[in-house]
């Protein structure tokens, strides 16, 4: 484990690829101010998503797990004209900093924070009827990723893209027998996805200045 030279890598990676940005910027540092926990992706990661979700036309996101907008903000700089992002948040502080985040960035139109436990928005979404997601950002609590991936496909369509951010925990996920809820969590969601004939994925290990995590990439076939 060597997390400075990750940071100082990450550093270099990123003053090449993702340099400073007036929203982002601000976005990380009224998060900061306003007390929020810096557990928002890495800049290389956003621009990650932010490239995934262009790669995939990508023109309804939904994204559980707000907190300051960061992300949301990545994610919103993929939509077309016409694209909409739905960002679910349990902490009604964390969407109100996210709320000013987001109108600075210029998505105050495209995008819907909604507060409340994402179990029951994503309820509330099944039974509107929403149009399927394109793409799908899982990022809120572990323990949840089951019910969230569950979910998911529910609000997806043959050829959705679904991301799930943390599923790597320094290398815990390894572990069958690790009592934290958070491993758990993940670990069921990686057997469901396996198991799931409706979707075709991977994870990919990564480090940098978060540590040493990965992300799930899955694709809904079927
Ligand atoms: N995607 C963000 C980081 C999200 S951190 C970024 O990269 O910028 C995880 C967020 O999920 C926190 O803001 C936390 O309040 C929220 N959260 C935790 N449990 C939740 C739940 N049950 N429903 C909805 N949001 C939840
Ligand atoms: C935590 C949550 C995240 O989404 C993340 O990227 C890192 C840490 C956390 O809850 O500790
Ligand atoms: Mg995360």
């Amino acid at each position: 484990m060597d997390q400075q030279l990750w940071k100082a890598v990450d550093d270099y990676l990123v003053s090449l690829l993702a340099p400073p940005d007036p929203s982002l910027d601000a976005a990380l540092s009224d998060s900061t101010s306003s007390g929020l926990p810096a557990i928002n992706v890495a800049p290389n990661q956003g621009k990650l998503l932010e490239l995934l979700a262009r790669i995939h036309g990508s023109r309804r996101i939904l994204e559980i797990g707000t907190l300051g907008g960061y992300s949301t903000i990545w994610l919103a700089r993929a939509l077309p004209e016409n694209g909409e992002l739905i960002s679910l948040e349990l902490d009604p502080r964390h969407a109100e900093v996210a709320r000013v985040n987001i109108e600075r960035a210029g998505f105050a139109t495209s995008v819907d924070v909604r507060i409340g436990s994402a179990v029951e928005s994503l309820r509330d979404l099944v039974n509107e009827e929403v149009e399927p997601f394109d793409f799908v950002f899982i990022d809120a609590d572990k323990e949840s990723y089951p019910e969230y991936f569950d979910l998911a496909l529910t609000l997806s369509r043959p050829g959705t893209m679904i991301v799930a951010d943390n599923v790597v925990r320094a290398g815990a996920v390894i572990d069958p027998e690790n009592p934290d809820e958070r491993v758990k969590g993940v670990r069921t969601f990686l057997e469901l996805a396996a198991a799931d004939d409706r979707v075709e994925g991977t994870v990919i290990q990564t480090v940098g200045s978060k540590g040493y995590d990965g992300f799930a990439l899955l694709l809904v076939t079927g």
